[in-house]
């Protein structure tokens, strides 16, 4: 297996963790004499801030990849590293046209929904913090069913944070970034495709289901990347959505070498889900 063309983008966090001065001791004394004073507040950004206080992340060390919606970093914790993934503030960026996913998802509030449709600023902040939340929702779902996904362990507004899959030396890649032989390319295909299986019995469907959210550690698959994932019992488009993950699986699983009837295994992973 070849790590081609998977840039290492590990950097140092700076931005918003502007005060950090002598940090080990600091997070020491943080944690071992329950000190609580918004003087020693170790991030600027106070969803940040509040993770730490709860005792979710210590010291952000690495940026990972930067995509259209978020940033995941790595950070430091009493359980060892976890992966970060900050959301980013959405008018700052084209945020996805969300809709089709939020069809038939359930919203508590009718003030909320319209403030949704009229896009006034409760209502893009609402829709952040409601599809990072469904991301969240997702992945304690996933995992407790056993499906290989990263361990959740906290959310707050638009940040997650979760087991990171990788190792000390760096993040697993991702399949998209690999040349992995042939024996390799089955074995991922095989697992992906018991993801996939995996999500519809569950009555879901990703949304975003290709290699290039399909992480690799240790020859075992990992799915991430959830916040769009649809559920049958909801959305009326559900089977069309599935029927474009696979198209993507496919098409991505191509690169690696992997050819197979579409129709086939559409059929096939459709019987799965409970009617
Ligand atoms: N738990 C994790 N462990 C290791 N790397 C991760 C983890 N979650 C995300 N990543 C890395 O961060 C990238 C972006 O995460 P992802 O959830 O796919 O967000 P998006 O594609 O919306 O930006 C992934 O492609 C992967 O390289
Ligand atoms: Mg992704």
């Amino acid at each position: 297996m070849r790590y081609d063309d998977y840039p290492d983008t590990r950097e140092k966090f700076s931005k918003t963790n502007t005060r950090k001065t002598s940090s080990k001791r600091r997070i020491k004394d943080l944690t071992e004499h329950k000190e609580k004073n918004t003087s020693l507040d170790r991030f600027a950004d106070h969803t940040l801030q509040e993770l730490f206080e709860r005792g979710f992340i210590q010291d952000i060390i690495w940026q990972l990849q930067q995509g259209k919606e978020a940033t995941v970093y790595v950070a430091t914790s009493q359980q060892g590293l976890v992966a970060v993934k900050v959301y980013a503030d959405i008018r700052a960026r084209s945020f996805r046209n969300d809709s089709v996913y939020r069809e038939g998802r359930f919203v508590a509030d009718v003030r909320i929904e319209k403030a949704i449709q009229d896009r006034t600023n409760v209502g893009i902040n609402a829709q952040l913090v409601l599809w990072v939340e469904q991301e969240f929702r997702e992945l304690h779902a996933l995992h407790h069913q056993g499906i290989a996904v990263p361990k959740p362990i906290a959310w707050n507004g638009n940040v997650i944070v979760m087991e990171f899959i990788g190792t000390e030396d760096g993040a697993a890649p991702r399949l998209s970034d690999l040349h992995l032989s042939k024996e390799e390319a089955r074995s991922a295909f095989e697992q992906a495709k018991n993801i996939l299986r995996g999500f519809a019995r569950m009555g879901r469907v990703h949304g975003d289901f290709s290699t290039f959210n399909l992480l690799w550690h240790e020859g075992k698959v990992y799915a991430i990347d959830f916040p769009q994932m649809i559920r049958f019992r909801e959305n009326p488009q559900a089977e069309i959505l599935l029927r474009r993950d696979i198209k993507g699986m496919l098409k991505t699983f191509s690169k690696l070498g992997i050819a197979e009837d579409e129709d086939a295994l559409y059929r096939e992973v459709l019987r799965q889900v409970p009617r």
